[in-house]
């Protein structure tokens, strides 16, 4: 931790009265700031901190942390570092010392652990063309309350549709799109996939992409060509049964004749 100093320091009593008339408390002489405010980490990942101050000359500054830490770049009012190497959830502070007094900011970096299992089901799997078929994706266990998480529909490359979803208050329920489509012939060339971005880019992280498995949907075709063979197919079916009947007829008419012909016959006798 940072040592404590003494708040007045060199400027002494002077300055303690002056302070005191001017601003309720010494702690409101001066501010730090650390940036971002909120911060995800995956386990193992890295992020950067800018911490810096509204005094115009510190005396010293730091940051006290856990983590790996590398200085990277600084000026007198800021200091920006590179963390590193998160297991768990922990809070680093920014301090700055401006005239002998020492103020602290501190900020809560939590663990994240982005969707691990992005699912994608076509209902049905087999359509005819021009038939219509339902994509839903979802994503299962979204254990993130931050950020945004947008799931888009592919078809091939080619996105076809899009839902974002605001994790702060979504809850830990499923995150979950149905879109509804027309079946081209050529769906059935292309890979259906799912794509989720986890968009942490306000908590200094960036958008962290997973994809589901790729889905194929089975196109069949009734073009013209096979439209004709059916029809000519049907026709066929219904002159067979056309003319079977007109013999039929004629078969059974020839037969009931020579029936009544019998029967006059046996009157006759
Ligand atoms: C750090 O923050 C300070 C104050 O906002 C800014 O002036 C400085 O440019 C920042 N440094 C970097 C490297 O972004
Ligand atoms: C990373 O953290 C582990 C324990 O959390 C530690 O043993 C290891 O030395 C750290 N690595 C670096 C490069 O600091
Ligand atoms: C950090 O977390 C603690 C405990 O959850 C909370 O009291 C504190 O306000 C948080 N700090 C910031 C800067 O969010
Ligand atoms: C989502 O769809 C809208 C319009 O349909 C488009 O403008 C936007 O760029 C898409 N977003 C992503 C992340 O693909
Ligand atoms: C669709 O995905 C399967 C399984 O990953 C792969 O074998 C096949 O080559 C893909 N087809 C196209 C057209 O991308």
């Amino acid at each position: 931790m940072p040592h404590k100093m003494s708040p007045f320091g060199a400027w002494g009593l002077p300055a303690a009265l002056l302070t005191l008339c001017l601003y309720p408390g010494p702690a409101e002489m001066f501010e730090v700031h650390i940036h971002p405010e909120k911060l995800v980490l995956e386990p193992g990942g890295f992020a950067m901190i800018n911490c810096s101050t509204s005094c115009a000359q510190p005396d010293n500054s730091g940051l006290e942390t856990t983590l790996t830490k590398t200085l990277v770049g600084q000026g007198t009012q800021w200091k920006q570092y590179l963390v590193s190497n998160a297991s768990q959830d922990t809070v680093v502070y920014c301090y700055f010392t401006c005239s002998g007094q020492q103020k602290l900011k501190d900020l809560n970096i939590s663990m994240l652990y982005p969707p691990k299992q992005v699912l994608l089901k076509l209902k049905p799997t087999w359509v005819a063309v021009g038939g219509s078929f339902t994509i839903e994706c979802w994503v299962p266990t979204v254990t993130v309350p931050l950020g945004s998480l947008t799931l888009t529909l592919f078809r091939g490359k080619e996105a076809m549709y899009n839902k974002t979803f605001n994790m702060m208050t979504l809850g830990p329920q499923e995150a979950t799109v149905t879109h509804s489509a027309k079946a081209h012939k050529e769906d059935g060339r292309h890979n259906f996939s799912c794509q989720a971005d986890l968009d942490l880019r306000s908590h200094g992280q960036n958008i962290i992409h997973s994809v589901s498995e790729p889905q194929m949907l089975v196109v069949y075709d009734l073009t013209p060509d096979n439209q004709m063979v059916v029809i000519i197919t049907v026709v066929s079916v219904l002159l067979f049964l056309f003319v079977l009947s007109i013999l039929l007829c004629f078969v059974f008419g020839q037969h009931w004749r020579q029936r009544r012909m019998g029967v006059y016959g046996v009157q006759g006798l």
